[in-house]
């Protein structure tokens, strides 16, 4: 068993199980705070033993982005799911439909047109789908318009009889770029109003909705305090990361998910470490928001960034101010580098190291890596 950081080959992803654990309870304090369940999105860690661990602590499910995401936890007997994209690709439909006879699949549903192809594969399958329609809260990514335009969608796939239609849910993604803690809580009051007014619209229009779900790690904590939101799905929360430390969504300390690489060249002003893009990204957080300083910060080294990065190697190009550095920093040191994103860092790598509370380091698959279909 490998006792000490020292001795991992680099580049290595780190998980601080007490750090993560604080995480997962932080996430889940808002179903006493508010009243509210949650449903963990698994695009951040990927990891079964994670998701499950989240079951645990009474998630009420669990979040997936991919069809291949879903199929992964069904084969790992996690049987309650929301597909938060929407899917229109017949073949995944139609196998997923197929699963979920025996589970509870939730799939997004943002068109009239791609509501028509799951009524379809329903028919042909004899299954009554369950669906959510997808609202746009701002992101303007997927998703119908709050109110007038979830109220004809959700009129449609009542009067198509396309499936059960149990919910509404939008995420305000766009709170990435928020410039201060008071305009994520202006976006996260939107995002809980768009659903709130849409349920109501389409109760006032006789179709019940039951499930209204928002959530992004910025909104979450506040979306959940509004009444009649029933549900929220943090992702990144696990972990967090610089981003969301930029943010103020996280404290530097809360940060859970680091990148271990060594020192391994050291030239005048800088040096160059085993972690470039392929290992840390290229991520610079939301267009707008400049919170975010190079490609990852160098933790327990002051004000040090990976200023610039190729595929293979992070340069740390020394400030003036922090020459002292230079010296202290040996070739084969080994640093830990805090990513700007956690999420794509972690589909990056094969597997974890967690380290323990006890202090052991442990391997953990990424159970999801690649899985993007
Ligand atoms: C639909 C949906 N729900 C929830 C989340 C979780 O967001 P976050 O990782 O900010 O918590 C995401 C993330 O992209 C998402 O796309």
């Amino acid at each position: 068993m490998i006792k000490h950081l020292k001795e991992l080959e680099t580049p290595s992803l780190i998980i601080n199980e007490e750090k993560m654990n604080r995480n997962l309870h932080r996430m889940m304090s808002v179903r006493t705070k508010h009243g509210v369940n949650v449903r963990p999105h698994f695009k951040t860690h990927k990891s079964i033993a994670i998701a499950k661990k989240q079951l645990e602590l009474g998630a009420i499910g669990i979040t997936v982005a991919t069809a291949t995401e879903a199929e992964l936890l069904l084969d790992n007997g996690i049987e309650k799911i929301l597909i938060a994209f929407p899917l229109t690709d017949r073949k995944k439909i139609s196998r997923l439909l197929e699963r979920g006879k025996n589970a509870r699949l939730i799939f997004a549903i943002d068109s009239e047109e791609q509501a028509a192809i799951f009524k379809e594969e329903g028919n042909i399958l004899e299954v009554e789908p369950e669906l959510w329609i997808k609202v746009n809260s701002g992101l303007n990514r997927c998703g119908v318009e709050p109110r007038e335009e979830t109220v004809q969608l959700a009129t449609f796939i009542k009067k198509e009889a396309v499936g059960k239609l149990s919910g509404l849910f939008t995420h305000a993604g766009h709170s990435y770029a928020a410039a201060s803690p008071e305009e994520i809580d202006r976006i996260a009051k939107e995002e809980a109003e768009s659903i709130l007014t849409s349920a109501n619209a389409c109760e006032n229009a006789g179709i019940p909705i039951e499930h209204r779900s928002v959530g992004s790690t910025p909104t979450f904590e506040r979306a959940a305090q509004y009444d009649g939101i029933t549900e929220v799905r943090p992702g990144n929360a696990v972990f967090f990361d610089a981003m969301q430390v930029g943010l103020g969504t996280a404290q530097l300390e809360e940060t859970a998910l680091t990148v271990l690489a060594t020192v391994v060249s050291k030239k005048k002003g800088r040096f160059i470490i085993d972690t470039g893009s392929k290992s840390l990204t290229t991520e610079k957080g939301a267009h707008g928001n400049e919170t975010v300083k190079g490609f990852g910060k160098i933790l327990n080294e002051g004000e040090l960034y990976v200023t610039r990065v190729s595929e293979e190697h992070g340069i740390v190009e020394i400030p003036e101010e922090a020459e002292g550095i230079w010296e202290k920093l040996q070739l084969n040191q080994r640093v830990e580098v805090l990513p700007n994103h956690a999420c794509p860092v972690v589909n990056l790598f094969d597997y974890y190291y967690v380290l323990k509370e006890n202090g052991d380091l442990v391997t953990l698959p990424v159970d999801g890596r690649g899985k993007s279909q």
